[in-house]
């Protein structure tokens, strides 16, 4: 595997790969790499001949305050992980690359409505960030197919969105979330947690389970989200939401049958993000 952290040697490998002919595959991820990650590289394989991986944290998704400073920088162990999965390119650069006029001056993709509430309302332009970079990305790499996860499920909506509005040639394919034995979704902020709230951190996906068991079965939609929110409450967690929402993320309507759970919760200075996909009565 070739890690590349300049654009033009990027540009140049991919221009070769294309007039061979091989359809390119992009997994963007922030490293700090765990079996999601390589869940995505695997499905890249699948639908891709040359796969590439992208890892950069990318600052303008974190808000004043947030975690930027402290998110894990593995990439040594990373290009290991990688190299391993299959992905044969892996695109690394600094901030002052991808903004070389610093983030102010930086123009910027915003997806309107979808970004809004959930984890929008909670990190007010993190999805600028993530729509921004994610763009520019796609034009860099130009790939025919990126995957990215589905726990990161209004993320995944917001990109669905911005390709289709701008006309992107790329199909976006949603990877299903990989978790731990315990239930715990995989992501790189449980390192975190320390052992305690990593034993209360499971619950978060039971209590969703239970949750979606119930509105599956026909429970009021209000009340079982009030209950789930005791419940999350009594785990020792502190909601930033749990909502009920259409798959498009729309609002629930009598006619809805496809639906999804999805909740934020603190636990400590860590949040956790997860989320059910059910089918209404
Ligand atoms: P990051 O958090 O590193 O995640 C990279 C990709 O891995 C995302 O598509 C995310 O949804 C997926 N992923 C993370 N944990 C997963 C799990 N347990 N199961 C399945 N997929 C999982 O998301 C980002 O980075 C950034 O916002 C990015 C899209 C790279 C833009 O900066």
């Amino acid at each position: 595997m070739r890690t590349l952290q300049e654009i033009a040697p990027l540009r140049e490998a991919l221009d070769d790969a294309r007039r061979r002919g091989l359809r390119i595959a992009l997994v963007p991820t922030m490293g700090n790499l765990h079996e999601g990650h390589l869940a995505l590289v695997a499905e890249a394989s699948r639908r891709g001949d040359l796969v590439v991986a992208s890892i950069f944290v990318n600052p303008m998704q974190f808000g004043p305050g947030e975690d930027l400073d402290a998110y894990p920088r593995t990439l040594a162990e990373d290009q290991q992980k990688l190299q391993d999965a299959g992905c044969q390119l892996l695109f690394a650069p600094q901030a002052a690359t991808i903004y070389p006029r610093g983030l102010e001056a930086q123009t910027r993709v915003c997806v309107p409505g979808i970004s809004e509430g959930l984890c929008g309302g909670d990190r007010p332009g993190h999805f600028d960030g993530v729509a921004t970079v994610v763009t520019m990305l796609f034009h860099l790499v130009q790939p025919d197919v990126a995957c990215f996860g589905k726990k990161d499920y209004q993320q995944l909506a917001v990109i669905r969105r911005l390709v289709a509005d701008l006309h992107l040639p790329v199909e976006v394919v949603g990877v299903p979330i990989v978790r731990a034995e315990d239930g715990l979704a995989l992501s790189s902020r449980n390192g975190y947690l320390d052992a305690t709230q990593r034993a209360i951190a499971p619950a978060l996906y039971r209590t969703l389970c239970t949750l979606c068991d119930a509105l599956e079965n026909g429970a009021d939609m209000d009340a079982t989200l009030d209950d789930g929110l005791s419940r999350l409450e009594g785990a020792g967690f502190d909601p930033d939401y749990l909502e009920l929402r259409a798959a498009d993320l729309g609002p629930v309507s009598a006619t809805t049958r496809e639906a999804v759970l999805l909740a934020a919760v603190r636990l400590g200075p860590t949040r956790l993000i997860d989320n059910l996909s059910l089918t209404l009565p």
